[in-house]
């Protein structure tokens, strides 16, 4: 039982592990493009209404998201909403994107 098991569960196992490697920026554009760019703009440059997040740190940009999930930033509902959506994985993809841009 144990032997059969085994592989199943390395297979598993790598499975979950997955989303933890490096961030994969296709993947936060592909998030940008589907969840933030109707309020941020598809470059991430901002409006009158919006913040600019293209070209944040991966460190500025990490920190106001995690400030929005766990409460520490109230100012803009819509945008606690949007950030609880996302795990970790997905706001280190988002980075690495936002980052690159300008
Ligand atoms: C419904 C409109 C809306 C959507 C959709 C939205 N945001 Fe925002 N976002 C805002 C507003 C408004 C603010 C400014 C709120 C504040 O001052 O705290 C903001 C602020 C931010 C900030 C902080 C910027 C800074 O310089 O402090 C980041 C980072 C951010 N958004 C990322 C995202 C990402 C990533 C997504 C997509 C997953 C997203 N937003 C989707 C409206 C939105």
């Amino acid at each position: 039982m144990y032997k059969t098991m085994l592989p199943v569960m390395l297979a598993a196992l790598a499975l979950v592990a997955a989303p933890a490697n490096a961030a994969d920026v296709a993947a936060g554009k592909a998030l940008a493009e589907g969840s933030c760019a109707d309020c941020h703009g598809d470059d991430g440059a901002g409006d009158d209404d919006y913040p600019a997040i293209a070209g944040l740190s991966v460190e500025k940009f990490t920190k106001a998201m995690q400030e929005y999930q766990d409460g520490t930033r109230t100012k803009n509902p819509k945008m606690i909403k949007e950030a609880k959506k996302l795990s970790a994985a997905q706001i280190a993809d988002l980075s690495a994107y936002y980052a690159k841009l300008k």
